[in-house]
């Protein structure tokens, strides 16, 4: 059964209830304003398309942050509501809850076309995919949209148990499609050489989607501080670079697999005494005990780079170093740049990533960058996610 997008979607007259992911990073200097608006910039296609297409109402739901179930006003989606309704030229409607009684007049009235339940996570039913809480929620529309990509790896009551209430009337939006081909791709037809980066901090945090890549790629980069329990379990010395026991016996685990061929590790870093220390490079693989190593070295990215230019597909999830400091930020740039200039399809998934992919300017340069962190990683893992399952297949 192939998913139905909200282009085969009767819309004209109808009241339509859309779980988008309105999780943004808020300004950590100014708690109003939102620092990147990249995820409702990108649900502005089916937000529009829906309104165009004659819709009577369109009710906008989102979780924001992790309140735990509770009310608290410094997870208010009203940044968002005021955001869109500038973007939109309309007003934007933010309730007072997602189950405030007001709704169901607001629903009623002529005027208010547009409108936005606060966050979905001030209940705990929604985390606790509550199927009461989502026939309540599924009361204010007739259609259903999922937009929700960046959520739909969550089992949670307007991502999940909600499809319980419109059967044959839930489609998926633009974004989620745009999504879905792209990392359609990647698990099942990327154009060969597939090549892989993979950093960040935690072996534990990327097991699965390394042991998953190791199948189809030619060569899996590891860079950040994941690196380094790959090289202690190769023997390395690490110094006071951030390695877990735990991370050693994974690495351990993943070089004994047939393709750790495959993995290409640093072999000289950008290190300091301190995450805040001056920076200088160590022009060998083993770590001295008084140094930390944030950063791949020069001669690393210039063998990533090397290689990186012969890939027809390219997956990046993770940045290689302490990026957010200039002294350790050359190797993640680098690599985004090398990136940048390929004529091969560049997939970026994850936050960090995305968000070096961002400051160096060149997102527009990638073929495709995922507005989901632990969404994209988990259809890489698992080929498919329960938010786009219970849409696709419905539940009873
Ligand atoms: C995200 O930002 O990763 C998504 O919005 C999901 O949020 P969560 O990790 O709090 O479930
Ligand atoms: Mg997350």
């Amino acid at each position: 059964m192939a998913l139905k997008y909200v282009t085969s979607a009767d819309l004209k007259d109808k009241k339509v209830l859309a779980r988008f992911d309105f999780n943004v990073p808020m300004d950590k200097n100014d708690p109003t304003k939102i620092a990147d608006t990249t995820r409702v910039d990108e649900a502005m296609e089916t937000i529009d398309y829906i309104l165009k297409a004659g819709a009577k109402k369109l009710v906008l739901m989102s979780h924001f942050g992790r309140p735990k179930g509770e009310v608290n006003k410094k997870y208010s989606l009203e940044p968002v509501a005021k955001y869109l309704s500038e973007k939109l030229g309309e007003d934007v409607i933010l309730t007072e809850t997602a189950l405030d009684r007001g709704i169901k007049t607001l629903l009623n009235l002529n005027e208010a076309r547009v409108i936005m339940l606060e966050n979905l996570r001030f209940h705990p039913e929604e985390e606790s995919n509550n199927r009461e809480f989502a026939q309540q929620l599924s009361s204010y529309g007739e259609v259903f949209v999922f937009d929700a990509f960046g959520a739909a790896h969550r089992k949670h009551a307007s991502t999940y148990e909600i499809n319980a209430f419109f059967k044959n009337k839930a489609y998926g939006g633009f974004l989620l499609k745009r999504e879905v081909e792209a990392l359609d791709k990647i698990v099942n037809h990327p154009a060969e050489p597939f090549m892989a980066i993979v950093g960040g901090a935690k072996v534990s945090d990327k097991i699965k989607i390394i042991e998953r890549l190791l199948v189809s790629v030619e060569k899996l980069f590891i860079g950040g501080a994941m690196a380094y329990p790959f090289l202690s379990a190769l023997g390395h010395t690490v110094g006071k670079s951030l390695c877990s026991d735990e991370d050693v016996t994974l690495a351990k685990r993943i070089l004994m697999s047939p393709s750790k061929g495959k993995i290409v590790l640093p072999l000289d870093h950008i290190v300091s005494t301190s995450l805040d220390g001056k920076a200088e490079v160590l022009d060998s693989i083993n770590i001295p005990s008084d140094k930390m190593a944030l950063d791949i070295g020069p001669r690393t990215l210039a063998h990533y780079q090397d290689l990186l230019r012969n890939a027809k597909t390219v997956l990046w999830n993770g940045p290689l170093g302490l990026f957010e400091n200039k002294e350790f930020s050359k190797g993640t740039f680098g690599v985004a740049k090398t990136l940048s200039e390929l004529k091969a399809y560049t997939l970026i998934g994850g936050g960090d990533s995305v968000n070096a992919v961002k400051i160096s300017g060149l997102t527009d340069k990638m073929s495709h960058v995922s507005t989901g962190g632990g969404a994209s990683l988990e259809f890489i893992e698992e080929g498919t996610l329960p938010g786009i399952q219970a849409l696709k297949f419905g539940i009873d």
